[in-house]
């Protein structure tokens, strides 16, 4: 199976070894490709490689114990959002970039795992101290990548009672 999409699984457990600056700039090109409302791109990226940081930022969720190499949280930044009742279209935008990120991993032989962050109030708290964000800014994923140290096996989901033709 050589189709991305199929292939991603979450990785939970990865090589020490870094990920190249090259690899991380091909991450970043396939995150903002991602479709955005009305093209407002209310997005932001934060990569983190330095050890203490990494620390930090696992140790603000459930996922502590998930040791990788390389960690980007995709936030969403108010001040660039939608206005009035379409702000929350954010949260839309940055799972599309999430995903991405997913796909190029998985198509450069990396292992991720989406650990997620908003709507946890708590954590989403924390993260914002710990990368000095704004109350505008909104952390929604926190997304663990390295050289995958499991191999969890492809399995595409589909399941043919959650479709439904409408003629
Ligand atoms: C919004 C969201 C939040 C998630 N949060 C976590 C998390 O905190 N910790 C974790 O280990 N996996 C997390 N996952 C990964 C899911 O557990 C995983 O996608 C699901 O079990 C299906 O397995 P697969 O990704 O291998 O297909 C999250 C996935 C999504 C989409």
């Amino acid at each position: 199976m050589s189709n991305p999409i199929l292939k991603r699984r979450s990785v939970r457990k990865f090589k020490d070894t870094p990920v190249s600056r090259e690899m991380i700039d091909r991450l970043l090109e396939a995150a903002m490709a991602a479709p955005s409302a009305c093209n407002k791109r209310p997005v932001d990226f934060y990569v983190i490689s330095g050890e203490e940081k990494l620390h930090e930022i696992s140790m603000c969720g459930r996922f502590t114990r998930m040791k990788a190499p390389l960690i980007i949280v995709v936030v969403g930044n108010l001040k660039r959002a939608l206005p009035l009742e379409f702000s929350e279209y954010w949260i839309q935008d940055a799972s599309a970039a999430t995903q991405n990120i997913l796909i190029e991993a998985t198509a450069l032989g990396l292992g991720s795992c989406w650990c997620g962050i908003h709507p946890q109030k708590r954590m989403v708290e924390k993260v914002r101290a710990a990368l000095g964000l704004t109350d505008k800014e909104i952390p929604l994923s926190m997304i663990k990548l390295g050289y995958p140290d499991e191999f969890p096996q492809p399995h595409s989901g589909y399941d043919e009672k959650r479709v439904h033709f409408v003629e």
